[in-house]
């Protein structure tokens, strides 16, 4: 147990190590006159911190053991799993979810976070893209079937996703019944759209409603045997770190009926940095005009499931939430077959694809103009929402450009955030007839 001990223990010291960083920021340059501008960097020196966690993470198990008071007993971690496996916050999840309303496109434009939302959508555009482009690359057959499971798929905001990227079988599953039936409404509506374009034929689906920390969703796929080259979880898997049955259910969900080779991707909050901005306000809540975080645990003695925070959207998501440390994330995913491939802070893979999805986040409306527009006012409301864009123009050589950006709260909401990315690794057996995963 000294492993879990000290597995905690790295998420403390990494939270103090970014707690202890300088925030003060420089600014990027770009070229042309519809840049994009980006935070302040002090995101990224918290992003360092977690990059070193994940990378060497025996070093920081091995660092001096000056924080051995805030060291866990086995029994008090075990205990919470106990505890907490009988009586879940998922239905108190599923009734948050079934309760948000479905919003017109003039109401979603009105929204304080529109552009954060198109954000985050722009990011998964583009993870999804990036590993069905891979996955199609990798089939020697042309036209080769490609099937998909959306975990957690929630109203089927990625819907035309999977229509763009051109699969053949989706998967929606999600425990929230009501999310459920408009994602079934939405497909139907693409469906009779579909039927009058000269395009490929839309794709087949299919639906599960249920706990996906809780069931095997395998016995209710309507072919049991179908291997699958994709799952996706966006913004849902923290939700199972509740307790560790949970999360390795949902692991096994998401890795069983992957063939070897495919993909299971993801977004979810990232720990060090919900740890590290509680730690820096001194204070178990932080957050601004836009999000705000109260945290539920010691976050000097953060549990390693169950550590509930709530987590509140400008009335997107109001609802517990539970902390996820990546290095039990991947350790319990190498249990099921799925090995890291890359883990990237929404702000670097921004960064990373931020060229390639130039044209998508024009056209998705994922950044705000700033100067605005004549016309039209800016959605951020506070004083300093937009001090880095004015300082990126002021020391822009060629003056009175016009940049895309967004507002310095909601910039500090989407950094919070993390893509992931595991690959199925084949398998030996075990004489037990177990799988044995060479990671
Ligand atoms: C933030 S929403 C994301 C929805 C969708 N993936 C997207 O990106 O638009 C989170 C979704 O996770 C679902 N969810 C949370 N816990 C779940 C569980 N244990 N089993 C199945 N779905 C769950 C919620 O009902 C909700 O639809």
């Amino acid at each position: 147990m000294t492993e879990i001990n000290d597995l905690e223990q790295a998420l403390v010291l990494a939270a103090a190590d970014a707690d202890s960083r300088n925030y003060e920021g420089s600014f990027e340059e770009s070229e042309e006159t519809n840049v994009l501008c980006k935070e302040p960097a002090f995101y990224k020196n918290v992003n360092e911190v977690k990059n070193i966690v994940i990378e060497k993470p025996a070093t920081i198990n091995n660092r001096p053991q000056e924080n051995a008071p805030l060291k866990r007993k086995r029994e008090t971690v075990e205990e919470n799993i106990e505890a907490k496996s009988t009586k879940t916050y998922a239905n108190v999840v599923a009734n948050h979810y079934n309760q948000i309303e479905e919003k017109g496109l003039d109401e979603r434009c009105k929204s304080r976070i529109v552009h954060l939302r198109n954000f985050h959508n722009w990011i998964k555009s583009m993870l999804i893209n990036e590993y069905l482009t891979k996955i199609k690359y990798s089939k020697k057959q042309h036209n080769a079937p490609i099937r998909v499971h959306d975990m957690c798929c929630g109203k089927g905001g990625d819907l035309l996703k999977w229509k763009k990227g051109g699969i053949t079988h989706l998967i929606c599953s999600d425990i929230a019944s009501v999310s459920l039936e408009q994602c079934k409404a939405r497909y139907k509506d693409m469906k009779n759209r579909s039927g009058r374009d000269r395009g490929p034929p839309l794709y087949t689906i299919e639906f599960i409603a249920g706990d996906c920390g809780r069931m095997r969703l395998r016995e209710k796929y309507s072919d049991p045997s179908m291997k699958l080259d994709l799952v996706s979880c966006q913004f849902a898997f923290h939700y199972s770190f509740e307790s560790l049955p949970q999360a390795e259910c949902m692991f096994r969900n998401a890795a069983e009926c992957l063939q070897p080779g495919g993909y299971f991707i993801g977004t979810m909050p990232d720990a060090y940095d919900l740890v590290a901005r509680a730690k820096r306000n001194d204070s178990n809540s932080f957050g601004n005009n836009v999000f705000q975080v109260s945290i539920d645990f010691d976050i000097n003695k953060p549990p390693l499931f169950g550590s509930k925070y709530n987590f509140h959207l400008d009335g997107v998501v109001d609802c517990p939430e539970f902390l996820v440390y990546f290095p039990m994330f991947v350790k319990l995913a190498k249990k099921f077959g799925l090995k890291l491939v890359k883990a990237e802070k929404f702000y670097d893979y921004f960064e990373k694809m931020r060229e390639e999805g130039r044209h998508l986040l024009n056209n998705m409306r994922s950044l705000e103009a700033y100067p605005p527009p004549e016309n039209s006012t800016l959605v951020g409301t506070e004083p300093d929402d937009y001090n880095h864009a004015v300082e990126f123009i002021r020391k822009d050589p060629r003056g009175n450009i016009r940049i895309g950006t967004l507002s310095k709260s909601e910039w500090e909401a989407s950094s919070l955030y993390t893509t992931f990315v595991f690959e199925k690794v084949k398998n030996t057996w075990n004489t037990d007839g177990t799988p044995l995963y060479d990671i």
